[in-house]
C-alpha cells in the first residue's frame, strides 16, 4: 500500500535513535506520504533539521515562535492537519509529559492538540526501558488510544543489550501502513457508543449504580477511531483518563440523560454501540436534602428506566446497524440471543459474570458475538482492546455491510 496523500507529522525527540528518522522520514516520503517533521530542542543534539527538511521537503519546526517575524508555529493547525502524528524516536522524558500533559514546547503542545491518532517509537536504554515509571507511562499513553510500537532487544548505544532499540525505520512504516489499511475501513462512518454506568440519584449525595469502568466502551470507541470513524460517545460517569478532544465526547450521569443525548444523535448514526451498563430501574423520586438517617429499615420505590437500546432500535433505518451487549450470569446464551431479536440488534456481544477474565473493571474480557444470520464467534480471554478490534471485525461482516 502506499501512504499517498496521508498527511504526517513525525516528531522527532532526543535520543541517539534520532539518526534513524532521517530514514524513516526518507521511507515515508518514497512511500507518497506528506511529512512535516517537529523536533524537541534536544533532539537538535543528535541531528540537523536541514538533513530533516532536506529529506522532507519541507521546513523543519522547533520553537514556538518562527525567526524575526514574530508569527508562531500553529500547533492547533497542525493538529488539525496531520492524519497521523508518529513520534519516533520517543524519549522517556517526551513519553513522560505525553503521559502526564506537559506542554512546554511546540511538539507536546501539538500533541495535545492533535486530533488524529497517535503513534510513537520509544527509544531508550535498557534500565530506562525497564523503569516502572516508564512502563507506567507507556500503559498510560496506550490507555489514551495512542499506539505504541514497542522497542526491539539489540545491542543498544550505551554497550548494553536488551529491549530499548527504537523499531528499525521499515518496521515502522510497516506498522503506518498497516494501520492505514485499518483506519480506512471505517473511515467516513459515524458511530455512537454509549458506555460506562448510571448513576440513578437517591438524594443529593447519594445514587444507585454498578461497577461497569467504561473499559470496555472506551476500547471500542478506539478502536474505531483509529480505524477512521467519526465518534460520538455518551458515557456515565469514569474514573479513566481519556483525551476527549479525540471524540464529539458527552458526559452524562442517569439512563434518562444517557437516553437524551443518544436519542438526538441516533438519526445521524451508521452505528451504535451499547455498550453501558444502563441501570434498569431508578428510584421514584429524589429526595432535595439529604435524607436523615431514623428508622432501622428504609425503602425506596423503584421505577423502570428507559431502555436506550430499545427505543432507539425501534428507530433503526435501512442502511443504520445496532451493537448490542448482554451481560447474564445463567442461560448466557439463550438470553443474549432473546435481546438480539427484542432490541432489534444487528449483532450482540455476550460476556458472561460466570467466565473469569471476563466483564466489569477488568482490562480482560472474553465474549461470544451472536450475528442475526445465527452465525457466532467466541474469543479466549484477551485484552479489551484486542476484543474491541474483533468486534469491529465482526460488525464488517454483518450482512449490512456486504
Ligand atoms: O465497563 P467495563 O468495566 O469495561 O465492563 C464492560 C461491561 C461488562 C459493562 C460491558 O461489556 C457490557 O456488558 N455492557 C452491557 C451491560 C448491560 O447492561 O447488559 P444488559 O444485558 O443488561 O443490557 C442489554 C443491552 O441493552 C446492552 O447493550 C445495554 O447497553 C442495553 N440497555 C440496557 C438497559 C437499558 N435501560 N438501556 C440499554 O440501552
Amino acid at each position: 500500500m502506499d501512504l499517498k496523500g496521508k498527511k504526517i507529522i513525525l516528531g522527532v525527540t532526543g535520543s541517539i535513535a534520532a539518526y534513524k528518522s532521517a530514514h524513516l522520514t526518507r521511507l515515508l516520503v518514497k512511500a507518497g506520504a506528506e511529512v512535516q517533521i517537529i523536533m524537541s530542542a534536544s533532539a537538535l543534539d543528535f541531528i540537523t533539521p536541514l538533513t530533516l527538511a532536506t529529506l522532507s521537503k519541507r521546513p523543519v519546526l522547533v520553537p514556538f515562535q518562527k525567526d524575526e517575524t514574530g508569527e508562531w508555529n500553529n500547533h492547533v493547525e497542525l493538529g488539525l492537519w496531520a492524519d497521523l502524528f508518529l513520534v519516533a524516536p520517543i524519549s522517556a522524558n517526551t513519553l513522560s509529559k505525553f503521559a502526564n500533559g506537559l506542554c512546554d514546547n511546540l511538539l507536546t503542545a501539538t500533541y495535545l492538540s492533535a486530533r488524529c491518532p497517535v503513534m510513537i517509537a520509544p527509544a531508550m536504554d535498557l534500565d530506562m526501558y525497564q523503569h516502572p515509571a516508564v512502563k507506567q507511562n507507556l500503559s498510560k499513553v496506550a490507555s489514551f488510544g495512542n499506539v505504541v510500537l514497542d522497542a526491539e532487544s539489540g545491542e543498544l548505544a550505551s554497550g548494553l543489550s536488551g529491549q530499548g532499540r527504537m523499531m528499525e525505520p521499515e518496521t515502522i512504516l510497516a506498522s503506518v501502513e498497516k494501520f492505514f489499511k485499518k483506519t480506512q475501513d471505517f473511515q467516513d462512518k459515524k458511530v455512537l457508543i454509549t458506555m460506562g454506568p448510571t448513576q440513578e440519584a437517591l438524594d443529593p449525595v447519594r445514587f444507585i449504580s454498578n461497577h461497569s469502568s467504561g473499559k470496555m466502551g472506551l476500547a471500542i470507541a478506539n478502536s474505531f477511531l483509529n480505524r477512521g470513524a467519526d465518534v460520538y460517545v455518551v458515557s456515565g460517569p469514569i474514573a479513566l483518563k481519556v483525551n476527549k478532544n479525540h471524540f464529539h465526547w458527552q458526559d452524562v450521569k442517569s439512563a434518562k440523560e444517557m437516553y437524551e443525548a443518544s436519542h438526538k444523535l441516533h438519526g445521524m448514526m451508521d452505528i451504535c454501540v451499547f455498550a453501558a451498563a444502563v441501570a434498569d430501574y431508578a428510584p421514584a423520586e429524589i429526595a432535595s436534602e439529604k435524607i436523615k438517617k431514623s428508622d432501622s429499615e428504609l425503602s425506596f420505590r423503584m421505577v423502570k428506566n428507559v431502555d436506550i437500546a430499545l427505543e432507539l432500535g425501534k428507530l433503526k433505518q435501512p442502511g443504520q446497524l445496532h451493537v448490542g451487549f448482554a451481560l447474564e450470569t445463567e442461560n448466557e446464551s439463550e438470553n443474549a440471543k432473546g435481546k438480539l431479536d427484542k432490541k432489534n440488534f444487528d449483532l450482540i456481544v455476550l460476556n458472561s459474570m460466570k467466565e473469569s477474565g471476563a466483564g466489569f473493571q477488568l482490562d480482560t474480557n472474553r465474549v461470544h458475538i451472536f450475528q442475526r444470520s445465527g452465525k457466532s464467534v467466541s474469543s479466549d480471554v484477551e485484552s479489551k482492546d484486542t476484543i474491541a478490534e474483533l468486534i469491529l471485525d465482526q460488525i464488517k461482516l454483518a450482512p449490512i455491510w456486504v
